[in-house]
């Protein structure tokens, strides 16, 4: 995607060095790239947010294995790369999917070839994101022109969290249709939830201004209200795991958005890609491993001061105790549709389109 001019993807390979992203941690109000040339650089970009979103949080592991075999290419070395990468966030099945892919393409590798086909592997994960997304992309697209064509006037999407190109490699999961559809001229507006506390919607935000589409940041909790008064035709969210019966974890915030569309009959889509479900999960409400970030996620808000620098204010009672669970579940009987790259489907049809994944699970 462009950022003032220049084409960027959220993550990309130095060589065989290093690894450079872009600090979402200084998002919106600073574009800052970084270059990682450690894999324990990269377990600390993931735990801390630097990069987020659950297909980057896989690729960027999976750059990570990379950079550890660029350290120690034994046994030993690669496990404990493994382990700490894995232990970076818990929710994002994407992390499990990237590591236990390209441990699987190197633990049968004699030691002194695993440095390259770790490379070779890790852009490979990054390679297929970026057509997954341009997939979910088209397949989204043509519902938002349907939505459109019935409608006969400028369609509203509403968004929870950021799943726009900067949460993936490129093109995003949930934003894709928005792109596709605005580039092709399909009139639309995105309501763009702030998603306290971390507020991705800002980053959302960031993006559908730097790609000039029309969009209305909202407080999370004025979704509800604006899909009773007709005002959302569709919500379009993204996932972080989604279960073989089609129930979808993402960010926390987005049951409720689920809830308040069944009420007031606005469709509910969720883009998953495939690296994104998770065929060992059958009853994602109970088993789903969901988060819990630190209290000052909460207690403190970050900003620009009058002066426009960057500055933070506590704003919880130092007395209050505070919970921040950072994902929930939204079960499959409130999702109208899931948007794969292999098409459109309703949650319980997710086996039949892929087949291969559902066979071994
Ligand atoms: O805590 P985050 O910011 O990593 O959570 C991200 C989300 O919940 C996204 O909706 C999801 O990962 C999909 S990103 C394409």
């Amino acid at each position: 995607m462009n950022v003032n001019g220049v084409a960027y993807r959220s993550i990309w390979p130095i060589g065989q060095q290093a690894v450079g992203i872009i600090d979402q941690t200084r998002l919106p109000y600073e574009f800052r790239t970084l270059e990682l040339g450690e894999w324990r650089s990269v377990v600390a970009a993931i735990s801390s947010m630097q990069v987020r979103g659950a297909p980057l949080i896989g690729v960027a592991a999976a750059y990570g294995i990379a950079l550890a075999m660029n350290r120690d290419t034994a046994d030993a070395g690669l496990e404990l790369a493994c382990r700490e990468l894995l232990n970076s966030r818990p929710t994002a099945v994407n992390l499990r999917w990237a590591v236990q892919r390209i441990r699987a393409r190197l633990s049968g590798l004699p030691a002194g070839d695993r440095l390259e086909a770790a490379w070779r592997e890790a852009d490979a994960i990054a390679q297929e994101d970026v057509a997954i997304n341009r997939s979910i992309g088209s397949y989204g697209s043509a519902l938002l022109a349907q939505l459109h064509a019935r409608c006969q006037r400028p369609i509203n999407v509403l968004t929870h969290c950021n799943a726009g190109w900067i949460a993936t490699v490129d093109f995003g999961t949930a934003l894709a249709p928005v792109y596709l559809a605005f580039d092709a001229g399909v009139p639309l507006h995105v309501w763009v939830d702030e998603t306290r506390p971390r507020n991705q919607g800002l980053l959302t935000a960031w993006e559908l201004a730097a790609h000039g589409v029309p969009h209305t940041l909202i407080a999370d909790n004025a979704g509800g209200h604006l899909m009773q008064h007709g005002r959302v035709d569709i919500v379009l969210v993204g996932a972080d795991r989604v279960g073989r019966r089609g129930d979808v974890c993402n960010k926390i915030g987005t049951y409720l958005k689920a809830l308040a569309a069944r009420e007031s009959a606005v469709p509910f889509y969720a883009a998953v890609p495939s690296p994104t479900i998770d065929w060992q999960l059958a009853d994602a409400i109970s088993e789903a491993p969901i988060e819990e970030r630190a209290a000052s996620e909460i207690r403190i808000v970050h900003g620009l001061d009058r002066n426009g620098l960057p500055g933070s204010i506590e704003v919880a009672p130092p007395a209050s105790a505070v919970a921040n669970p950072a994902f929930d579940v939204t079960p499959a009987r409130l999702v109208t549709g899931l948007i794969t790259e292999r098409g459109i489907v309703e949650p319980d049809e997710l086996a039949g389109l892929f087949p291969e994944a559902a066979a071994i699970s």
